[in-house]
Order: structure tokens, then sequence, then C-alpha cells
């Protein structure tokens, strides 16, 4: 069998899902993984004849190697998975909370530690945080939490799988992502209150992991693909500000004086 070019972690759906078809219809050999075998499986065989689905669930990190054993050699890692998680101070979910931290920190971390030795010098790791991490939302505490643990998790790696590249891709919101399917106003809000005055796509985002992939030079990024939607521009757009609206929580913007 061809050995795996590229681990997808969460390439069951979503985003990851369109990274593992991009790469497939690219003629990558690719493993994309899911909680469900067989789930995992059919979207493989979905995918391409040199794609191989296998279960893996990051909340249990002391069995992800074994869960990997017989996965190959790969050129790239990337890391798409999440548990959807709301928490506030005054309604904390431990639970929850702690399902999130484990499956994000914990299980990331272990999947990289497992895979270690099969991953290319020339390889590359891509860890997938969000924009949570700068801008609160209500509920979006602990998610905001995980994803700027993944820029620390992002440097230790570097360190220690030198000279393979490690990188971070934080997403706005991705309005065509599953996700928001169900939930069209709130993406949409988003991009009224976005510079470019268009939503973030599933699309923007492959070329986005497509570039850390590609450059030999992009090592230890953050990188925000998020239509510059942190930027504070609501007076000159007079679009809502997001800073005011039920999104944004902690966010103000500065005083344009
Ligand atoms: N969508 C957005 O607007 C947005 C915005 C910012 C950042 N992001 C980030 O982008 C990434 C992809 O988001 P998405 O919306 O495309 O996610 P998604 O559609 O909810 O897909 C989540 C993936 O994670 C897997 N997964 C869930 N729990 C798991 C566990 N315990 N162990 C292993 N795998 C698990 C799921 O597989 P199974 O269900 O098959 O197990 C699925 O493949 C995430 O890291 C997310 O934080 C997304």
């Amino acid at each position: 069998m061809t050995q795996p070019a590229l681990l997808v972690v969460g390439g069951t759906h979503g985003i990851g899902k369109e990274i593992a078809g991009f790469y497939a219809g690219q003629g990558w050999s690719v493993v994309l993984t899911g909680r469900d075998d067989s789930a995992a499986k059919s979207v493989a065989n979905e995918l391409g004849d040199d794609t191989r689905g296998i279960a893996l669930d990051l909340s249990e990190p002391e069995q992800v190697a074994d869960a990997l054993a017989d996965v190959g050699a790969v050129g790239h890692l990337v890391f798409a998975a999440i548990a959807r998680d709301t928490n506030t101070l005054d309604n904390y979910n431990i639970a929850s909370a702690r399902y999130l931290v484990t499956m994000k920190l914990l299980g990331y971390t272990a999947v990289v530690s497992a895979m270690r030795d099969r991953l290319a010098e020339d390889g590359s790791i891509v860890l997938f945080g969000g924009r949570a991490k700068d801008r609160p939302y209500p509920g979006g505490m602990t998610v905001g939490t995980v994803n700027a643990g993944i820029t620390g998790l992002m440097h230790a790696l570097v360190v220690q799988l030198a000279p393979r590249r490690v990188n971070a891709i934080h997403p706005g919101i991705v309005a065509n992502s599953p996700y928001w399917s169900e939930n069209p106003e709130f993406p949409e809000r988003v991009r009224q209150a976005t510079p470019t005055g268009r939503s973030v796509t599933m699309e923007d985002i492959v070329d986005g992991v497509d570039f850390l992939i590609r450059n030999r030079s992009v090592n230890g990024l953050d990188l925000y693909v998020d239509g510059g939607g942190l930027v504070p521009c609501e007076w000159h757009w007079g679009a809502p500000a997001v800073g005011d609206a039920q999104w944004a929580g902690g966010w103000r913007a500065p005083a344009t004086t």
C-alpha cells in the first residue's frame, strides 16, 4: 500500500473533510479520522481510492497511539477536530469544558507524540485554532481558551520537532461550514461587520492550510483567515458593531479620537 502523505485528524466532517477532499483530489494519499470507524471509512470511500478512514477518539489521549499504530509515514498532519462547548462563568459545565480541553490540547499532543517518528523531516503540522482566542463570544470561554492554547502548543512543537514545521490557522466564522447551516443569521451579521464585506469560506480555509503546508519557510505562524474581522471598523463601514453585539463579550473598539 502507498504510504499516506497526509493525516487529517477530524476529517469526517466540515472543514477537515474539505481539506481531505482537496488533497485526495490532488492525488495525495490521505488518512482521515473520526470517532466512528465505519463513518470514517464511508467518508474516505466517498473521497477517493487512495483515502483511508480510521477511528480515533481524541478525548481518550491514552488510546491514541494504539489507534494510529498502522498508519505509516506521513508528510503532513492537519488537526481540524473540535468538540462543541458552550460555557460561561455563571453556568460552568466542567464536564463539557474538560472534554474540549482534553480532546483538543491533550488529544492533539498525543497524536503528535505518537506520530513524531513517522513525520517526514521536510513535513509539517497545521493546528486549527480560531478567532475566539482573541474575541470572546458568549459561551465561547473554553473554546477561546483552547484556541489560545493552540498557539502555545505550536511554539512547543516548533522547537521539539525541528526541522519539521508547525503552524496554526485561526479562521473567523466560516459561513458555509456545516456548523452554521442552521443558523445563517449569525454569519451574515459577522459578514456585515467584516472589512472585506464577504464571509470567510471553507475554500479560503483550505487555501490557507495549503499555503502553510507548501511554503517551506513558514514556521511558527498563527495565520488569521478572518477577512480582517478583528480590525475595528464599524465607524467606517456603518455596519452593526460586532463589539457591541451579542457576539463579542469583552471586545471593544478603541476610541477614534
Ligand atoms: N466552522 C467555523 O466557523 C469555525 C470557526 C473557527 C474555527 N473553526 C475550527 O475549524 C476546525 C473545523 O471546524 P468544523 O466546523 O469544520 O468542525 P465540524 O464540522 O464540527 O467537524 C468536527 C470534526 O471533529 C471530529 N471530532 C469531534 N469530536 C472528536 C473527538 N472526540 N475525537 C476525534 N475527533 C473528533 C468530528 O468527527 P466525528 O464526528 O466523525 O467523530 C469531525 O470530523 C475546528 O478545529 C474548529 O474549532 C471552525
